[in-house]
């Protein structure tokens, strides 16, 4: 009772003095989108984690894979909490959150959660009631988006600074990646994207994909796509999976792991926006619907 007064006292405030309170978040909220299941979500979420944090970065990782989350599983991690919990008020986010590699820590998803904004009143308070422990403690946030196009996908990267779209070079996963920017510019007015191309035979595959997708979509979309690299394709990748372990972690003079690390640099390089959009009370607010200023 006494926790939801607090929070009706903090949706309350003023659009101005929220502002304010939360603005001075430095965190950077990056997810991880692709349209085509299989392409490397996960992995590029888990490696470019490790990367960051090993150049100083604390970094939150969100499974958002509401329904097949798998980052633990691809860590060898058995957290005991997830979301679900989270969301039921079960638990608290410190008890939430679990300990990856390189000290990252890591929200497991909980597996067949609703659609975030389908939430019960009190579902939403109890989550927004443990928001605010999160923001200075973390520099970078990645989220590992579900595969598709579902509400949840296309909320969790409307509340990131910044969109990378993995694509492969498989026409499949061109054709979806260009679906997904498609419906976030269309529907959810996003018009910038970075793209990352995985599994490429040499530099000049991946950026032949990027080609074709800037073709279409400057034809098609008035969007603009950064092509922020590639990561190549190698068998290390799947060896790494298999012993449920990050690839980086694992064979770091791995090609596929030197990419990691370049990527990691690129990322540390993008400046923090202090726009309130990459908040993570804003990112809850708008994943669970809750209006602009905090009607619940
Ligand atoms: N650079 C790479 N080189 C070789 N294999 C890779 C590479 N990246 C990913 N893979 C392989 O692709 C498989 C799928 O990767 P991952 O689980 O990261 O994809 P995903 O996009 O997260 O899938 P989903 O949409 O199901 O969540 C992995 O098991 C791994 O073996
Ligand atoms: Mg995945």
């Amino acid at each position: 009772m006494e926790q939801a007064l607090t929070l009706r006292e903090m949706v309350n405030k003023s659009p101005t003095q929220r502002c304010t309170a939360s603005g001075n978040s430095k965190v950077k909220v990056i997810s991880v989108t692709s349209g085509k299941g299989g392409v490397g979500k996960t992995n590029v979420v888990v490696n470019l984690a490790l990367a960051l944090t090993r150049i100083g970065k604390n970094v939150l990782v969100l499974d958002a894979d509401m329904g097949l989350g798998n980052i633990d599983v691809m860590l060898g991690l058995t957290p005991e909490y997830n979301l679900h919990h989270l969301i039921n008020g079960e638990k608290g986010l410190l008890e939430v959150m679990t300990d990856g590699p390189g000290g990252m820590k890591i929200l497991p998803a909980g597996s067949g959660i609703q659609e975030l904004s389908e939430l019960a009143p009190h579902q939403k308070l109890s989550l927004l009631s443990e928001l605010d422990k999160l923001d200075h403690s973390i520099d970078v946030m990645l989220i590992d988006t579900a595969a598709g196009i579902s509400g949840n996908v296309m909320y969790f990267n409307t509340a990131a600074h910044d969109i990378i779209v993995v694509a492969s070079p498989e026409p499949t996963s061109i054709t979806d990646a260009y679906a997904v920017m498609k419906v976030l510019h269309t529907k959810y007015g996003e018009n910038r994207f970075k793209l990352l191309v995985n599994m490429v035979k040499d530099p000049a595959e991946g950026r032949e994909v990027y080609r074709k997708l800037g073709r279409v979509a400057d034809r098609f979309l008035n969007i603009s796509i950064d092509y922020i690299g590639y990561i190549l394709q190698d068998k290390h990748v799947s060896l790494s999976v298999i012993r449920q372990r990050s690839v980086l972690e694992l064979y770091p003079q791995a090609e596929a792991s030197r990419c990691f690390v370049d990527l990691a640099r690129i990322v540390s390089r993008w400046p923090v926006n202090q726009h309130i959009k990459g908040n993570i009370q804003f990112l809850w607010r708008r994943l669970m619907g809750v209006d602009a200023w905090g009607k619940i």
